[in-house]
């Protein structure tokens, strides 16, 4: 982390989970533990679609932000069961996921749909997660950095150095999401950096020490101090540990704690 220059933010994405009274539940549970609030860092919760205005009014006074999962890129029209971005920022969104692993792999998300997703949620004011990462066989091969600089590039293709101030990014290692194995800190502060510096490449050197980029992948309670010790991650993006409160403040304290 960098708190000079950049927030912190730590982000849920509880994917295809809690329905909306355990997401009432959930936020009870944070009441009764979340005793100091975090000076440092910003929290966000992506919850599933149709439990956006539940979360909303639930996290109001824990003033958790509440995010989406995934957008359509078209403003309306016949896209049966898509939901566009104006729909979401009507809702109070202000955080959108986009492209994570999970959509690329199951729901044939492309860096093409990912940019297209990325201008849609920023003509709607709200900021996109951008999630890039690579699997472990283009690791194996020795291709991650020219795969994310690639994977960046494409998401912020026509995306203007105003706009992408909003943008966060969440390097993602597909190998390490769910899986319990994490990226060493090494690994995914040296991954961090050389995104911060493909957005020095296309924006400069001050816009690129603004962005916050998080890293994501079985981060936990456990290993979150170590992370976000790296000084280009600037926070993490949450599955499992995001669903249980317990974990997800321990992680929060973690980034809130003060910098030496
Ligand atoms: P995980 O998920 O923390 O359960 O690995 C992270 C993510 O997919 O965003």
């Amino acid at each position: 982390m960098n708190r000079r220059y950049r927030h912190t933010i730590i982000a849920g994405n509880w994917k295809m989970n809690k329905t909306a009274k355990e997401t009432k539940e959930f936020a009870e549970e944070m009441k009764k533990l979340w005793t100091v609030r975090p000076k440092w860092c910003d929290t966000v919760i992506c919850v599933p679609a149709c439990n956006i205005s539940t979360a909303t009014k639930a996290f109001k006074e824990l003033r958790i932000a509440v995010g989406a999962e995934n957008v359509y890129f078209e403003p309306n029209g016949a896209f049966t069961g898509e939901i566009a971005a104006d729909m979401l920022s009507d809702l109070n969104v202000k955080y959108v996921i986009v492209g994570h692993s999970e959509r690329r792999q199951y729901f044939g998300e492309t860096d093409q749909t990912v940019n297209k997703k990325v201008h849609a949620v920023l003509n709607a004011g709200m900021s996109p997660i951008i999630c890039v990462g690579e699997s472990l066989e283009e690791r194996e091969k020795g291709i991650t950095d020219e795969l994310i600089a690639l994977q960046v590039k494409s998401a912020l293709s026509g995306v203007s150095a105003e706009q992408v101030r909003r943008c966060v990014i969440a390097y993602e290692p597909v190998w390490a999401i769910g899986t319990g194995r994490t990226a060493t800190a090494e690994q995914a502060g040296e991954v961090c950096k050389n995104i911060r510096s493909t957005i020095r490449t296309l924006y400069g050197a001050r816009v690129s020490r603004s962005i916050t980029i998080q890293y994501g992948g079985s981060m936990n309670e456990k290993n979150a101090k170590e992370l976000l010790a790296q000084p280009d991650i600037d926070g993490g993006l949450i599955g499992g540990a995001a669903l249980v409160p317990e974990k997800f403040l321990a992680i929060i304290n973690a980034a809130n704690q003060d910098q030496e």
